[in-house]
């Protein structure tokens, strides 16, 4: 079972997995937030005949969740699910404790009752809160989160954590940095900047722009995570980074070069509150032990990035306009 499969990394990884691996078959579940987005994987079923469907609902919904495991015997859980947004959290912490800290624990006991055989828990590097100019998250850093997103995904980590000390569950926790390529929905940093470019607007730098994340491109966390589900050793951590350390400023930059706009749509604009200040990941384990390492350079990932949101304009107007919502209305709301 992958959760939050409609999501921009799950439906990645769905892709992913069921391309590379003819042995697994999947089950997405997912609550179809604003985030969730079915057209991810429109036409899916077709091409994978058998091997994919979707069920729709709520991983802090325990009866729900019971009986899902119950019905649907599973082997494996990879767990996507989550509110993700740092800039939603600052408004609005609760839905991110529902999610994040009750869903994660209803998944864990569901998964102990039902007797997986792996549980994997898509962390983040946000748990080790913020780094200065100098380096870099190692497994053993401080967990020292800054946001309440961090904060509820660090929550989540630790109970992952004592399911495996108190009940030996056969889990493994990833921690990646930042994101970026197709489907990743157009509030994040990356899609922002090339949808409002492609339209002429404004394009918002929070600060002085000289805040600091580390990016990957989504195909090779997802090749990570498979990596770690195949080879990790139940109880450990692995951090996942891209080596690819970028002043936002600087992306944004280079986002107008690839796309031939001006600077001048630049905005810089008030801070988000808390806004930590370098994410820098060493990824060592991942390649020492378990061979890994990403396979995408940045200028590559970035200009394909480009323009698979050029070619899919579609896709984020329909998502900017709140049209792909009414899709869930006709499609749901009648069940
Ligand atoms: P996303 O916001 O694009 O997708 C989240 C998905 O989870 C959506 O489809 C949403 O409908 C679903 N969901 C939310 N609450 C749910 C619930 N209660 N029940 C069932 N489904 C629910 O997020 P993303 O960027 O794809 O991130 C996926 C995971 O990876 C998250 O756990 C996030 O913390 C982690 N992560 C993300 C990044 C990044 O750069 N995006 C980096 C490291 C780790
Ligand atoms: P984001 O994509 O929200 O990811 P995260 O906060 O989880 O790292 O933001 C990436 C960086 O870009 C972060 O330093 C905040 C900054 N940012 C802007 O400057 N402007 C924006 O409009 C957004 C959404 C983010």
């Amino acid at each position: 079972m992958v959760t939050g499969g409609a999501g921009f990394i799950g439906s990645n990884f769905i892709y992913h997995v069921l391309k590379n691996r003819n042995d697994i078959n999947i089950c997405n579940l997912d609550k179809l937030t604003y985030a969730g987005n079915l057209e991810n994987l429109s036409g899916i079923e077709g091409q994978y005949p058998g091997r994919y469907h979707f069920v729709k609902g709520d991983i802090a919904d325990e009866s729900f969740v019971h009986t899902l495991f119950e019905t649907e015997q599973f082997d494996e859980v990879v767990h996507f699910a989550a509110e993700s947004h740092v800039d939603r959290s600052i408004h609005s912490a609760t839905p991110f404790i529902m999610a994040n800290v009750l869903g994660t624990q209803i998944l864990l006991d569901a998964s102990r009752k039902f007797a997986i055989k792996k549980y994997l828990q898509v962390s983040t590097d946000e748990v080790y809160g913020s780094l200065g100019e100098t380096g870099y998250f190692t497994e053993e850093t401080p967990l020292q989160p800054n946001s309440p997103y961090s904060a509820s995904k660090t929550a989540a980590d630790l109970l992952v954590r004592a399911a495996f000390h108190t009940h030996h569950m056969p889990v493994l926790t990833t921690r990646c940095s930042n994101n970026y390529g197709p489907f990743q929905f157009p509030e994040k940093l990356i899609p922002l900047i090339i949808s409002n470019a492609l339209a002429d607007k404004a394009l918002p730098v929070y600060g002085d722009g000289m805040n600091i994340r580390d990016w990957l491109h989504v195909t090779d966390h997802c090749e990570a995570i498979l990596t770690v589900l195949e080879k990790g050793k139940f109880g450990e951590v692995y951090n996942i980074g891209g080596n690819n350390e970028w002043a936002n400023i600087n992306i944004v930059k280079k986002i107008l070069e690839i796309l031939g706009k001006p600077e001048s749509l630049i905005r810089f604009v008030k801070d988000r509150p808390g806004h930590d200040q370098r994410y820098a990941i060493d990824a060592l384990k991942m390649k020492n032990e378990l061979g890994w390492e990403p396979s995408y350079t940045f200028e590559k990932g970035i200009t394909e990035t480009v323009e698979w949101y050029i070619g899919h304009k579609d896709w984020w107007e329909r998502i900017k306009s709140g049209a792909y919502t009414d899709y869930y209305k006709n499609q749901y709301e009648k069940n």
